[in-house]
């Protein structure tokens, strides 16, 4: 930066323009369309870069850290950090913020639409009605899974997993959990029990995934873990694909394991595994879980918040927990 001259921004041009006023008073923002207009203004203007606004979508590593070395803060646009490499940022002293809170009632509305949607087959039956083979109403067509009096386990409470259980009593279901930590307080208000995660797999109904992505947390759900899940359970998960191991998932479908799938995250978004596309009980959304106008619009207020914030020499709103991966305690707090 030269003296007199504005601090630099990199923003994704897809985030909503409105909240970066504020910014724009104190600094050049510059909106980038695409990653390989990020690589090129990076390439022309990487020294005088001092604020990052991405989305999930861009992958903030060591070696692009070590091009921007002016750079102070990452402000990522979404609660999830897996994009970022929160050890190369911490080394070299970059904050790093997310945005958490502001999406969990949207994102615990999204898992509830898919819970719904696999239990009572409402795909196959879109599909019916708007057909020509649908001969009216029948005793035994199309027939679901009963959700009330059933089990659903939430695996990671942190603030989506909360808003999920909520509605799960208002579903009357009972309902488990794994987390790291024991939430007492939760337990009690909620009326929830803590079980081991193996534990949780084998007697819930309907398995709902609310973890961070991290390595202890990469393919978590692995082929012996759907194993013990009951042959008409449900899984959803609108956290992070890798979380699952799709190519298990797609096999346990394929041997007709589970009553059907949810899935708003993939392992490689936006490519879906073959295996899952072609499942008839597969209920499909492209990461769609924060996706309403309020929430996308307050994740950009605090995307561009927590970078006035720092480069006006304060502390942002809402900064990443730094840790180390041998430190798993930001998972599963999502
Ligand atoms: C997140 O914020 O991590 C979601 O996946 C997108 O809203």
């Amino acid at each position: 930066m030269t003296a007199g001259s504005r601090p630099l921004v990199l923003v994704d041009a897809a985030i909503h323009d409105e909240p970066f006023a504020e910014l724009e008073a104190i600094a050049e923002v510059k909106r980038y369309a695409h990653n390989d207009a990020l690589e090129r203004l990076i390439t022309d203007r990487g020294s005088e870069v001092v604020g990052l606004g991405p989305l999930l979508s861009t992958r903030v590593d060591g070696a692009l850290l070590d091009r921007l070395p002016s750079l102070r803060v990452v402000a990522n646009c979404a609660v999830g950090v897996d994009n970022v490499d929160l050890a190369a940022a911490q080394e070299r002293g970059i904050l790093v913020t997310h945005t958490p809170h502001v999406l969990t009632e949207a994102t615990a509305d999204l898992t509830w639409a898919l819970i719904l949607a696999v239990a009572r087959r409402l795909r196959e039956g879109e599909v019916l009605a708007r057909g020509e083979s649908w001969a009216g109403w029948h005793p035994r067509l199309l027939l679901g899974k009963e959700l009330h009096g059933t089990t659903l386990a939430i695996l990671g409470l942190g603030s989506i997993g909360t808003a999920v259980a909520r509605r799960g009593r208002a579903f009357g279901m009972e309902i488990v959990y794994w987390s790291r930590r024991h939430k007492p307080d939760l337990e009690h208000a909620l009326g929830l029990r803590r079980l081991e995660l193996d534990e949780s797999l084998s007697v819930a109904d309907v398995v709902s995934i609310h973890l961070a992505l991290a390595p202890e947390t990469h393919h978590l759900i692995d082929a012996d873990r759907l194993a013990r899940m009951k042959p008409d359970a449900v899984l959803v998960n609108t956290s992070r694909g890798a979380i699952v191991d799709e190519a298990a998932l797609a096999a346990a479908l394929e041997r007709g394991h589970l009553f059907g799938i949810g899935l708003d995250v993939y392992e490689a978004e936006p490519r879906v595994h073959p295996g899952l596309l072609d499942h008839p009980r597969s209920v499909l959304l492209p990461h769609l879980g924060s996706a309403t106008g309020p929430t996308r619009l307050a994740m950009a207020r605090l995307v561009a918040e927590n970078l006035r914030m720092v480069l006006d020499g304060g502390l942002p709103l809402t900064p990443v927990d730094h840790v180390t991966p041998a430190e798993p305690s930001r998972f599963p707090n999502r």
